[in-house]
């Protein structure tokens, strides 16, 4: 395989744009060919998760090639999801180290912001499972209820969690601050974090990424450069929350990590820096554990030490991650490593404190349904040791299994296993909605709707119903449990005999 270097790279400013979408993707590559001694390439990969819906425009690989006038150049769209502009730069990779191709230029945009928010939450949530999302799931929904596991597995208090998510808001908008691509340039107090509304418990407005316009680029070649991409890895998950393992971490980024650290030839220690997808304050957290960099139930505790800071000894999302500089869904993938590449070369207005040799990006495809970590380095870095720790990699599934369907019918009563009230719902729900992973009595999962929004907690008892294709849960309250034991008892004394007949045995003989 031929060792593959990063020669251009370029972004546009994310944020709310007037460009249509091709018009991104064309600054972005402008950009990138302006800084690199190649300004002639064999292909283009692009990544972008949803034009279709959110432009209108599909078949976006030749309107690209058109829009660039390079018409004749073979162009392909590649989609995974929010991790799309990754996996365009894997498929681009591998194109490269095989020889197929000498010099490709990687895409990765969306355009987002012209439509309503609640328009926009809907067609985020197409790439969440269909029975989570028909009762009003969405990503920062999903992504609260791991959220909640996360805080009961470490047994945090509410408190406790919420200090944690305010460093990482506070942090990623700091370090965006400095970057003059970032969406939002303010750094935020405590106190706007606390003043800031509900978008799914116990997830706030600073704790979400936002709605963005963006595209970023760069150009993968195999001519000796002073950058070179030393690890590629990438795993997948289920897509559902209720097919999971685990709640508390992400399956797919652990293999895809394991897999370019092997490449690499490095390990979790060795890294300098590192953009990671933090599409949600609690991702950063989960992520940091599942690089290795962390241990587990200790990525909240390193944020809380300063160890993640501009100033730390593991700089994360120095950049302002996607929190602070945006998530234009496709284009974050290729964003991430455009990054990593300035500040390797010392490009950057907000310096770390010592220089950067190694760095990693992960990107998140879905809620951790298809992962990409991307391993980069300075061509002059002092080569990497083989790994001292190895991140704890549990090996993909080798077999295909089918996927598991629901129960039906179910058997109408549950125990709640994470739950969430959504503040900002898609189209088609009214909010306050409660949402909740139901564990069924015959042990399977579901997701479903609360009839209201009282006493939700882990652990609670629920009656279950299913309306259509929704299931809907009632939390037992007090009463509901007391009147049900009654009714238990009630059954277990045996049935007094009727009056007659009582008479009539008295009367014989
Ligand atoms: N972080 C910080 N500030 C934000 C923000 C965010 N995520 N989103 C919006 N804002 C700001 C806006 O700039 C605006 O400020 P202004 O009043 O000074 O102009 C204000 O907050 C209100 O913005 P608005 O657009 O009305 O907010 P909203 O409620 O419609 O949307 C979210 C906010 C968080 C719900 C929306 O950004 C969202 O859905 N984010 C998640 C996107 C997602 O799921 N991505 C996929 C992940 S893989």
């Amino acid at each position: 395989m031929a060792a593959v270097y990063i020669a251009g790279v370029g972004m546009t400013k994310f944020g709310k744009s007037s460009q249509t979408l091709a018009g991104l993707f064309c600054e972005a590559a402008v950009s990138a060919l302006s800084n690199s001694p190649i300004q002639e390439v064999d292909a283009l990969y692009i990544g972008v998760m949803n034009p279709e819906e959110f432009t209108g425009d599909s078949n976006i690989a030749s309107q690209i090639a058109e829009s660039l006038g390079v018409i004749g150049l073979p162009a392909v769209r590649v989609e995974t999801a929010s991790s799309a502009g990754a996996a365009a730069l894997h498929a681009a990779w591998q194109a490269v180290a095989s020889g197929y191709y000498r010099h490709v230029l990687v895409l990765g945009g969306e355009k987002m912001t012209h439509l309503s928010t609640s328009a926009t939450t809907r067609i985020l949530a197409e790439v969440i499972d269909k029975q989570e999302r028909q009762c009003g799931s969405t990503m920062p929904a999903l992504a609260a209820m791991i959220t909640e596991r996360y805080r009961k597995r470490y047994r945090l208090s509410h408190s406790r969690l919420e200090r944690m998510l305010c460093r990482v808001a506070m942090k990623n908008h700091k370090n965006g601050s400095h970057n003059p691509y970032a969406q939002f340039r303010q750094a935020i107090t405590e106190k706007s974090y606390f003043a800031s509304k509900f978008v799914s418990t116990p997830l706030r407005l600073y704790d979400c990424s936002p709605i963005t316009d963006g595209a970023a680029a760069m150009i993968l070649t195999s001519e000796r450069g002073d950058v070179v991409v030393s690890g590629i890895g990438q795993g997948t998950g289920p897509l559902s929350l209720r097919e999971r393992d685990s709640f508390t971490s992400f399956r797919a980024t652990q293999i895809a990590a394991a897999r370019a650290y092997q490449m690499a030839g490095t390990s979790p220690k060795e890294i300098d820096f590192a953009e990671v997808h933090d599409a949600f304050t609690p991702f950063e957290i989960i992520c940091t554990e599942d690089l290795g960099f962390f241990p587990r139930g200790g990525g909240g505790h390193a944020v809380e030490e300063g160890k993640t800071s501009l100033e730390g000894p593991l700089p994360i999302n120095p950049s302002g991650g996607l929190k602070s500089r945006g998530h234009p869904v496709g284009a974050s993938g290729v964003a991430q490593v455009v990054e990593v590449v300035w500040r390797l070369r010392g490009d950057t207005e907000a310096k770390l404190k010592r220089e950067a040799k190694r760095a990693l990006a992960q990107s998140t495809g879905g809620l951790g349904a298809n992962n990409f970590v991307t391993i980069v380095e300075r061509a002059d870095a002092p080569l990497a040791t083989r790994p001292r720790i190895s991140p704890s990699a549990p090996p993909a599934r080798q077999r295909p299994s089918a996927k598991k369907s629901l129960p039906a019918p179910i058997s109408g009563e549950g125990r709640i296993e994470t739950f969430t009230i959504l503040y900002v719902t898609p189209d088609g729900f009214l909010p306050p909605l409660a949402l909740a992973l139901i564990r069924e009595r015959q042990g399977s999962l579901l997701m479903a709707q609360g009839e209201d929004i009282s006493h939700l907690k882990i652990g609670r008892e629920v009656y279950l119903r299913q309306v259509g294709d929704r299931y809907l849960f009632t939390v037992k309250s007090h009463l509901t449990k007391v009147r049900e034991a009654l009714r238990k008892l009630l059954r277990r004394i045996p049935p007094r005999p009727p009056k007659g007949k009582a008479s009539a045995k008295k009367g014989a003989p």
